[in-house]
């Protein structure tokens, strides 16, 4: 798929994370365990979270797909550690937000080197890339929900 054209010092940092992914591999001792396609492409990644503490203790991704795809899921990575799960599905609904063309979400510091992806949401087609990731968290999220309240 072409890349869309952005700021170039945001494309710079994209291609960053997707050629040196941060997070990325396997985790023996995961809680939750996610695997995430883009079924207009078969992109797929799988996303591994540890918690301790109510607090996101570890994250990992293994996968394959676009630059945009790939250098999201290792910013978000980034993002997660050691943030109180509590916080977590915020962050993906401004994420979200940011990527329907909210501008406010786009300055939103908490949102670390993700906001070079703002530009992402001039072009319809990629927006799904860019949320592969946070669609597995937020289904790891409801995973993890979901076996808190089994115990
Ligand atoms: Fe497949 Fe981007 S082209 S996730």
């Amino acid at each position: 798929m072409q890349e869309p054209q952005l700021n170039s010092l945001y494309q710079q940092l994209i291609l960053e994370h997707y050629r040196n992914p941060r997070n990325k591999g396997e985790m023996d001792d995961s809680q939750v365990e996610v695997h995430m396609r883009n079924p207009s492409c078969g992109d797929e990644i799988k996303l591994q979270l540890r918690v301790e503490h109510g607090r996101i203790a570890d994250v990992r991704f293994t996968g394959q797909g676009c630059s945009i795809s790939q250098a999201a899921v290792s910013m978000m990575t980034q993002l997660l550690k050691g943030k109180p799960v509590d916080d977590v599905g915020s962050m993906a609904d401004r994420f979200t937000e940011m990527m329907h063309g909210d501008e406010e979400a786009a300055k939103d510091r908490r949102m670390g080197d993700l906001r070079a992806l703002a530009g992402v949401s001039r072009f319809p087609v990629r927006v799904k890339c860019a949320l592969l990731g946070f669609d597995a968290l937020q289904e790891a999220l409801r995973k993890l929900g979901d076996s808190s309240t089994e115990n």
